[in-house]
């Protein structure tokens, strides 16, 4: 049976995407296939870790598209026939009109355990600096179905991490990548590939 296309929405430095890619290559994601990585910025690096893995990669530059910019990223999901759209480091909040359009179909991965450090604002090394401040010695990473609530979509799988003395948002951010993202959004991935190829064939 046909393997769930996968399209990667990124950002940055693409860490995640990486960790997709590579568990692809090392069959714990097998019931799906990443077709298309697509930035809202141009020339990010995960935009070169796509095309040294093989992966079609597209640019909606955001800034230039402005009001058409969830419309081009349907047109690019259209053409590439995504059926499962991963959120790996994407920096912009979807509108629910677009989240509508998916339902059950958008995951993404959050650097803390939703429900703390979560919503508009907290994004990227922001979510560690305000778990240091708050004193958490535990934290983690969350992935979760998106809705059109900021965060708030229902949680796939958690991971935690423990915070250690001396950390600073950099190290923390590296070891809640290591320990947790890296692990739980290839598994994710894999579960719900695997849902979809399933109910394809009912
Ligand atoms: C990751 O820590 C990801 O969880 C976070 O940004 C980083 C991106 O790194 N995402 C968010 O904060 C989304 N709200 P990457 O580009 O190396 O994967």
């Amino acid at each position: 049976m046909e393997k769930t296309k996968i399209a990667v929405l990124v950002s940055g430095g693409g860490t995640n995407l990486q960790a997709l890619i590579d568990a692809q290559n090392s069959g714990i994601i097998k019931s799906g296939e990443i077709v298309a990585v697509i930035s809202n910025k141009p020339d990010v690096y995960a935009l070169t870790r796509a095309e040294n893995a093989g992966i079609k990669g597209y640019v909606a530059n955001k800034k230039q598209l402005g009001a058409g910019f969830e419309n081009e990223l349907v047109r690019i999901l259209t053409e590439v026939k995504a059926e499962i759209i991963i959120l790996a480091g994407f920096m912009c909040i979807l509108s629910e009109n677009f989240t509508k359009r998916y339902p059950n179909r958008i995951i993404n991965v959050h650097p803390a355990l939703i429900p703390s450090f979560c919503g508009e604002g907290f994004y990227g090394l922001h979510v560690h600096e305000a778990a240091l401040k708050k004193g958490v010695k535990v934290t983690g990473a969350t992935v979760h179905f998106v809705n059109e609530i900021c965060d708030g979509g229902e949680i796939i799988a958690q991971k935690a991490v423990e915070v250690l003395e001396g950390d600073t948002p950099e190290t923390l951010q590296r070891r809640v990548m290591e320990q947790a993202e890296w692990i739980i959004l290839p598994l994710a991935a894999e579960k719900v590939s695997a849902q979809i190829m399933k109910q394809k064939g009912e």
